[in-house]
């Protein structure tokens, strides 16, 4: 069974497309005509230009939202598409979770003639949000064993990548795991953090006592109080980026 044939089961109605974020990636991905969309998924952040959605999941496949793109079951490390048949390949947070990242980004670059844009994250600076920092060291040891460092990824594109930072509006729609730097009752809500994979991966009793925690400190106000600054911010720098390339 798909990782997401688990997850996904939540996944519609903890994860929307945020508008901020779809700008960034629609700004990211430029003035292409036809993009395949890798790692799918429901289809958030999907363009309106898609040729085709590659994703793994049926039960992500399923909740597709009828007049979306046509949706073929396969991964990233073998697209079912012909050399240069789109003109750019679109990855929103998936790369992660790539069995194996050099023969899926091998694979990106054989399909698209213009434009990569993947929207991802630097583990390096997701490790120090306050969630995982703070409460939740065993979901941080997850995310790295997990997270692609973006040197990786702009050295297995091999061509040079224009990184930019999308910060985390503090209202965001999307639930995935940095959206609530501003909402901590968020995180003790356990439907909302099954649809955040680096949760879905850790085991529950590895979670428990740093939850425990943080749902007291959000009850007595310790939590407020430590964090003051995060509460007047409109948007938040978590480590999330676009990293794109021209071919
Ligand atoms: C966090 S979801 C993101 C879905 C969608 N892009 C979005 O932003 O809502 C990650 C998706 O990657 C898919 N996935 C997992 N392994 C994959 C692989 N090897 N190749 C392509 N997609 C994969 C999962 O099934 C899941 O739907």
């Amino acid at each position: 069974m798909a990782l997401y044939d688990g997850i996904g089961r939540t996944y519609r109605r903890t994860r929307q497309a945020d508008p901020r974020i779809a700008a960034a990636i629609t700004a990211a991905l430029g003035e292409v005509d036809s993009v395949v969309n890798i790692g799918a998924g429901a289809g958030a952040y999907e363009p309106p230009q898609t040729a085709l959605a590659v994703e793994p999941s049926r039960v992500m496949i399923d909740q597709r939202p009828a007049g979306a793109a046509p949706a073929v079951r396969a991964v990233a490390e073998a697209l079912p598409l012909a050399d240069d048949a789109v003109d750019a390949a679109l990855a929103v947070l998936t790369v992660h979770h790539w069995s194996d990242v050099a023969a899926g980004v091998a694979e990106v670059r054989r399909v698209a003639r213009r434009r990569v844009v993947f929207f991802t994250w630097w583990p390096e600076r997701v490790a120090d949000f306050w969630l995982l920092r703070d409460y939740l060291p065993a979901a941080a040891k997850t995310d790295a064993r997990l997270a692609v460092k973006v040197q990786e990824l702009t050295r297995l594109l091999g061509a040079h990548a224009e990184i930019r930072s999308v910060p985390v509006p503090h209202d965001c729609v999307d639930g995935f795991a940095a959206a609530f730097w501003r909402r901590p009752e968020a995180y003790l809500d356990p439907d909302v953090r099954a649809g955040m994979s680096v949760f879905a991966t850790t085991p529950p009793d590895a979670l428990r006592e740093g939850l425990e925690r943080l749902e007291a400190d959000v009850r007595s106000g310790a939590w407020h109080r430590a964090h003051e600054d995060l509460l007047h911010r409109d948007a938040l720098d978590v480590g999330y980026c676009t990293v794109s390339v021209d071919l």
